[in-house]
């Protein structure tokens, strides 16, 4: 049997990513974070544009050099075509072209969404793959979708944030809360030690499968006010509560979300994709919800979570096998939809 080696480029937003797979299996997945939004509160599209110029040939380098194999073994190259950034998928586009291009190899475009939902089919020890059909919540600082998933390419988003994604309610809240960013990590790490109930947020009221949170940052951002102005070290004394209440609220919003799409759907097999699927406090109630609801849930490995480019390699093999090239004229598509 033929290996075919798939090189993946990611640079959708704010993380240089290259990775190396084999047959589906993945041999390197090398990611350059850039620090410099952190100073920010947020990213800077002109800066991560310029950084990914930067990082784009070392990192490729990288994941070339740590899946010991040299260009020439390449058999395709996949680049994340959309929806991210312009300035940033352009760079990840035009690299990805002239490498393909320079090797006279085919060029397969992957919509980054798509990514974050196919990554659950790298080949990966104790890892089980979701059968067809299966719903996918995407859940990051860019994004909250819904998706059912009838076969790989086969995708339809049933419900999706109207305006902030849900890692931005973590990140907004963690700002107003004088937390570093990105907040969701220390937000979830002082979750565990507060009390959930210690203060009642309300789940913002919106029809069908469709998620809102900036009227959850918004509340968090007028009972912070209110507090400190009876009690000006309230932040500090309640730090672990208020994370706590956060946290409860925001995994409550995404899991009556859930069991709306499982009941309408009569879909019962669940995967989350998402740098937010990183948190303790969703993986734990997914997996209360096998017992609870009957669900099947499928959580990938960490690192195919957040933003990379194995998940981007995986479905450029998906559509290598199909034959499913990209146009030489392909460009980058900010709005790109799945
Ligand atoms: O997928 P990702 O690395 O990048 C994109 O946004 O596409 O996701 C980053 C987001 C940030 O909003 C970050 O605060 C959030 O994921 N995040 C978490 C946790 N780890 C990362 N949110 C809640 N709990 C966590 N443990
Ligand atoms: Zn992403």
């Amino acid at each position: 049997s033929q290996n075919i080696f798939i090189l993946g480029i990611e640079s959708s937003c704010d993380d240089t990513a290259a990775s190396v797979i084999c047959n589906g299996r993945v041999l390197s997945n090398v990611v350059a974070s850039q620090k410099i939004h952190e100073e920010f509160g947020g990213v800077v599209p002109e800066l991560a544009s310029r950084a990914h110029q930067q990082n784009i040939v070392p990192v490729v380098d990288q994941a070339l050099s740590q899946a010991n194999i040299k260009k020439s073994d390449l058999n395709a190259i996949a680049f994340t075509r959309g929806p991210g950034l312009m300035g940033s998928l352009l760079v990840g586009t035009s690299f990805a072209k002239s490498m393909a291009f320079g090797l006279n190899i085919p060029l397969l475009d992957v919509n980054h969404m798509q990514g974050h939902i196919l990554a659950h089919f790298i080949e990966e020890d104790g890892f089980k793959k979701p059968p067809f059909p299966f719903l996918a919540m995407t859940i990051s600082g860019g994004h909250t979708q819904i998706v059912k998933v009838s076969h790989y390419f086969d995708m339809e988003v049933i419900g999706e944030s109207i305006d902030d994604a849900v890692g931005e309610a973590y990140d907004k809240s963690g700002k107003i809360l004088g937390l570093g960013y990105p907040a969701g990590p220390e937000i979830d790490r002082r979750a565990k030690l507060g009390d959930p109930k210690a203060f009642p947020f309300t789940k913002p009221k919106v029809a069908g499968l469709n998620f809102s949170f900036s009227g959850f940052k918004t509340a968090v951002l007028y009972f912070i006010q209110r507090e400190v102005k009876k009690n000006p070290n309230f932040i500090t004394e309640r730090l672990n509560d208020i994370c706590a209440a956060i946290q409860y609220t925001i995994i409550g919003i995404l899991i009556d979300k859930l069991k709306l799409a499982t009941t309408q759907t009569g879909i019962t097999h669940i995967a989350i994709g998402g740098g937010v699927s990183a948190n303790s406090g969703i993986r734990e109630a997914l997996k209360n919800g096998e017992q609870k609801f009957g669900w099947t849930t499928y959580v990938p490995k960490i690192e195919y979570t957040t933003d990379n480019a194995a998940m981007i390699a995986i479905v450029g093999y998906l559509k290598y096998l199909e034959k499913d090239f990209a146009e030489d004229n392909v460009m980058a598509s900010a709005r790109l939809k799945i």
